[in-house]
């Protein structure tokens, strides 16, 4: 019997949300470099431009044109469900967006960290931020300048609730990535660490990534989301699964 279900979602999701992913010929490290805006070294060098960088994304999350799609709404509704049905459900995202908790996603991991927390370098306590963020900006902790960053996982840093992670891989009977590329590890390794531990693994994305799922369904995450949901809610249902 199905009892514990882990999700793994990438950039692919809230891209119909008009958030930009990372490697697509238009994507985001096409006019970037990733070591100078996502890594501790170029934020020790420029940390102006990494805050620009930041900044400007975090503008655009807030600008009020960024909403979660049907796939963000149908992990929401299906955790609902599930839960209400006695299921286990974690979500882990790598996105830095707000999206899944816009949508109503309760137990929900950011792996990568969020654009809308920055965090301080002295004291190491996190914070909520909507505004910009510069190298003048103050902590309210220290009351120091130059202490706070982005609370982001940069390369090279550790990403976060990895023991949780672990756990819930551990126990999981179902694995679904959602939109990633499978180039990042750890969260690229999940799906084998499922395998394992004798999960079905399931990945749903725009086109083959080359990684080994049991099943792979391609399409826009916003359609085959939904549907690949609900026709799982009903296997839950009648217990065929
Ligand atoms: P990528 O940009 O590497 O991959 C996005 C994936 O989404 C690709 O496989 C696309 O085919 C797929 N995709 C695009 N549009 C889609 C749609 N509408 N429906 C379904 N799938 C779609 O993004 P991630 O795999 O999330 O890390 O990247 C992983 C990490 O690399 C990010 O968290 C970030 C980045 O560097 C850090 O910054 C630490």
């Amino acid at each position: 019997m199905l009892s514990s279900i882990v999700v793994l979602t990438g950039a692919g999701i809230s891209a119909e949300s008009g958030i930009r992913t990372f490697r697509a010929a238009d994507g985001l490290w096409e006019e970037h470099r990733v070591e100078e805006v996502a890594s501790p070294e170029g934020f020790a060098a420029d940390p102006a431009l990494v805050h620009g960088f930041y900044n400007e994304r975090r503008r655009h999350l807030l600008s009020g044109s960024v909403r979660p799609n049907p796939a963000h709404t149908a992990l929401a509704r299906f955790e609902r469900n599930y839960g209400d049905k006695g299921g286990e459900f974690l979500l882990i995202t790598q996105n830095i967006d707000n999206l899944h908790e816009e949508a109503g996603s309760k137990n929900l991991l950011h792996l990568h960290g969020e654009l809308l927390k920055m965090r301080c370098m002295g004291s190491g306590r996190v914070f909520d931020i909507r505004e910009d963020l510069s190298t003048n900006s103050r902590c309210e902790c220290c009351n120091e300048a130059g202490l706070l960053r982005p609370h982001v996982v940069w390369f090279g840093e550790m990403p976060l609730y990895m023991e949780r992670i672990a756990e819930a891989l551990a126990v999981c009977d179902l694995f679904i990535a959602i939109g990633t590329s499978g180039n990042v590890y750890p969260a690229a390794g999940f799906y084998e660490t499922a395998r394992r531990a004798g999960a079905r693994t399931v990945e749903i994305n725009l086109e083959v990534t080359g990684s080994r799922f049991d099943e792979q369904i391609y399409g826009k995450a916003s359609e085959t989301v939904p549907a690949y949901l609900q026709k799982l809610m009903q296997q839950f249902a009648e217990r065929t699964i």
